[in-house]
């Protein structure tokens, strides 16, 4: 798997809903990182699915996590049964008109993560009074009802760096985004720039004759390359695998220097180099460590290379003598 930061929910509202044991355990052999699931009761949105018996069925197939997002317009009377279904998430929408400050304290105690979704005409402002109830904001990047809808990019791009800025004020780590609606291999690259954490897939892994590991992977990777680019200003990023040589030293002193700059978390790589040959008839040894990181090695440790550089001076001085 990827070292990305884009994790892939399934939803499974459009797989044959005859046969859910089989698309959950379709979704889970094709690497999905989550399973999401669309509770609608033909009120808050035209569309009737499933409710907390269903989940709590599939619950018994699957060991990811469930995130449930709820379309409903009364979630506060049935919370406690999504809860003892075994959902590991509970989203619900900010445009309900009962009171959802309980809903969220609710999911909360149960020890979830709670979540608010926001229609695509809903600013990210309608959550601030919740904030330091959120795990979770969820942005809608379609109307909530039906799958294999439209992506809305403007939206997303809108409202990103408000929910990102909200869930940070009161949780440091661990605070998700999740984008619903219209995630495809042709929406993945631009979804993944903004920096969302769950890419929400639904429509686009059931398609007949797809292979769907290929595109859990496919989307994944997509996400995370518009991330990278977006990272660096919309300049292609340097490849991850890229190796650059930071110094050039007599075999044990360059282990030495690798021993210090892997101390630090960085993977060096020793390799006997063309550089110049030894009094002891050996060349000199080259490291070499990720160009990503290249800056930092230089920050670190130039100061140890330069005194190493100094030691094989001696070193071959010493042994010419
Ligand atoms: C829409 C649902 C979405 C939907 C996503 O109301 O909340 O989760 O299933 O499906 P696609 O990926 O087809 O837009
Ligand atoms: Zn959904």
């Amino acid at each position: 798997m990827g070292t990305g930061r884009a994790r892939i929910a399934a939803s499974v509202l459009d797989a044959d809903l005859s046969n859910l044991a089989h698309a959950v355990r379709r979704v889970q052999t094709a690497g999905a990182d989550r399973i999401h699931l669309d509770v609608m009761d033909a009120h808050f949105v035209p569309n009737l699915t499933f409710g907390a018996k269903t989940i709590a069925a599939i619950r018994r197939r699957t060991e990811l996590p469930l995130d449930a997002h709820l379309m409903v317009s009364e979630p506060g009377r049935y919370i406690q049964e999504y809860l003892d279904a075994g959902c590991d998430s509970i989203t619900v929408h900010v445009e309900i008109d009962e009171p959802i400050e309980p809903t969220l304290r609710a999911i909360r105690a149960a020890g979830r993560a709670a979540g608010l979704a926001v229609k695509p005409a809903t600013p990210i402002s309608a959550l601030e009074p919740y904030a330091g109830l959120l795990d979770i904001v969820m942005i809608m990047t379609v109307e909530p009802g039906f799958g294999g809808q439209s992506f809305m990019l403007d939206v997303l791009r809108e409202k990103a760096g408000d929910a990102r800025t909200l869930l940070e004020a009161h949780k440091a780590y661990g605070g998700e985004i999740h984008v619903d609606g219209g995630i495809n291999r042709e929406t993945a690259e631009d979804a993944g720039a903004t920096g969302v954490d769950i890419l929400i897939v639904g429509s686009a892994l059931f398609v007949k004759g797809r292979d769907m590991g290929r595109e859990v992977r496919l989307i994944r990777s997509l996400a995370d390359e518009g991330f990278q680019y977006g990272l660096n200003g919309g300049v292609p990023p340097i490849p991850r695998d890229r190796m650059v040589r930071f110094a050039s030293l007599p075999k044990h002193l360059a282990q030495r220097l690798s021993v210090d700059i892997e101390r630090t978390g960085i993977p060096v790589v020793m390799l006997r180099g063309d550089g110049q040959i030894n009094p002891d008839g050996v060349r000199d040894y080259d490291l070499l460590v990720p160009a990503t990181v290249e800056a930092s090695v230089e920050a670190t440790h130039a100061g140890r290379r330069e005194a190493l550089l100094g030691e094989a001076d001696a070193w071959r001085r010493s042994f010419s003598a």
